[in-house]
């Protein structure tokens, strides 16, 4: 926090958040603290359990700040993963080396027994890095919170690990519908909570992830990414009615058109398939965040030179948040990293 009495420092990508445009944009990278950082993996052979890492905050605080340091990115991203949730709501998470996460896939009958947010207390941990965060960052770097949305938390709950098109959760939504759909309300719920603590804690924003939207059909996907995550921030604003909000329906395609209407979010994630002259117009609407293909950070010299350029003179003109369409992976050079950061500050 600002405590002078002078001129708050400014948060930039909060400014973009409420619709100002930069001549440079701010920029920050999703899983931006990971493995293809030597220090993150000097930590996390030292730590034990991913989810250990996760719940210990003055580590999960290091690792933050470990890209601020290295890079100078606008945002930290608080270090965790969304699979906190279900953790907390009593299912069994694991994360297994070079593989991903594992949980006891869940059934009808256990989606009555899920702890609700009496059990809240379990991310006290999480909630404690974000103070520890805030107080350590720089003025003018923003912190965010995230939570995943509610469809893409329950496919890793149904199939138990991740899957490459989420048939198991679809197939469950389709025969358990009523149950599917009190599954995704508790989850929404609880989610809700979090970010509330996240922002109450010293988060600046949230971003709500659901890398798994563009598996559904239409009316899937109203039902089961754009309502519950309408819930989500329905639920935060009652507490927080200016909380600033991004939403990652990732991979939506044209169903990203009026999803920011729909859902009340202030900024729309896109990832690197949107077409220039539809994130135009949804720019048009408010702020956007995007959408470098991460394979292009990893190739480096034309392929990223040229990625860059494409959204800086497409979307440079607008709100925009710059950042990959997904997460960076393990592979890619550091150098490559600064390479993008220098194209995109010019
Ligand atoms: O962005 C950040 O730097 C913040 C931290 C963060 C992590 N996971 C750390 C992590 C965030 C925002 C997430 C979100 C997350 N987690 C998502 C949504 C975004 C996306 O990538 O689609 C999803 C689907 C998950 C679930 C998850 N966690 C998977 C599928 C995996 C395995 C894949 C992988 O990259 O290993 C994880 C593990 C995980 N979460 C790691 C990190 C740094 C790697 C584990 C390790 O370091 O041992």
């Amino acid at each position: 926090m600002n405590n002078s009495a002078e001129k708050p420092t400014e948060r930039k990508i909060i400014e973009v958040l409420k619709g100002r445009h930069y001549e440079r944009p701010p920029v920050w990278m999703m899983r931006q603290a990971g493995r293809y950082l030597p220090e993150y993996r000097e930590i996390r052979a030292k730590a034990g359990s991913f989810l250990n890492l996760c719940y210990t905050p003055d580590i999960a605080a290091e690792v933050t700040l470990q890209p601020i340091k290295r890079f100078g990115f606008d945002a930290a991203i608080l270090f965790s993963d969304i699979l906190v949730i279900p953790d907390a709501m009593g299912r069994k998470v694991s994360f297994v080396e070079g593989e991903g996460p594992r949980l006891e896939p869940i059934n009808p009958d256990e989606i009555k027994k899920l702890k609700g947010t009496e059990a809240i207390g379990h991310l006290d941990p999480v909630i404690e890095t974000v103070s520890i965060l805030r107080n350590e960052l720089p003025d003018e770097v923003s912190l965010l919170g995230f939570c995943g949305a509610p469809w893409t938390v329950a496919t890793y709950m149904i199939a138990g690990r991740g899957t490459p098109d989420q048939a198991p959760a679809r197939l469950f939504s389709y025969e358990n519908e009523k149950v599917f759909e009190n599954l995704l309300d508790q989850i929404a719920v609880f989610s809700a909570q979090y970010l509330i603590k996240q922002l109450e804690a010293g988060a600046d924003a949230v971003q709500i992830f659901d890398s798994w939207s563009g598996v559904l059909g239409e009316k899937e996907f109203e039902k089961w990414c754009v309502l519950p995550v309408k819930k989500i921030v329905d639920l935060v604003r009652q507490k927080i009615p200016d909380a600033k909000i991004i939403g990652f329906p990732k991979s939506a395609g044209f169903l990203y058109q009026g999803y920011r209407q729909k859902t009340g979010v202030d900024c729309l994630g896109l990832d690197w398939s949107v077409p220039m002259s539809f994130a135009k117009e949804l720019q048009g609407e408010g702020a956007i965040q995007g959408n470098l293909d991460p394979v292009r950070l990893i190739a480096g010299g034309k392929a990223l030179d040229e990625g860059v350029e494409e959204i800086i003179e497409g979307l440079g003109n607008g709100p925009l948040i710059f950042n990959l369409g997904h997460g960076i992976t393990p592979q890619t050079p550091i150098a490559n990293v600064e390479r993008m950061i220098e194209l995109v500050r010019g």
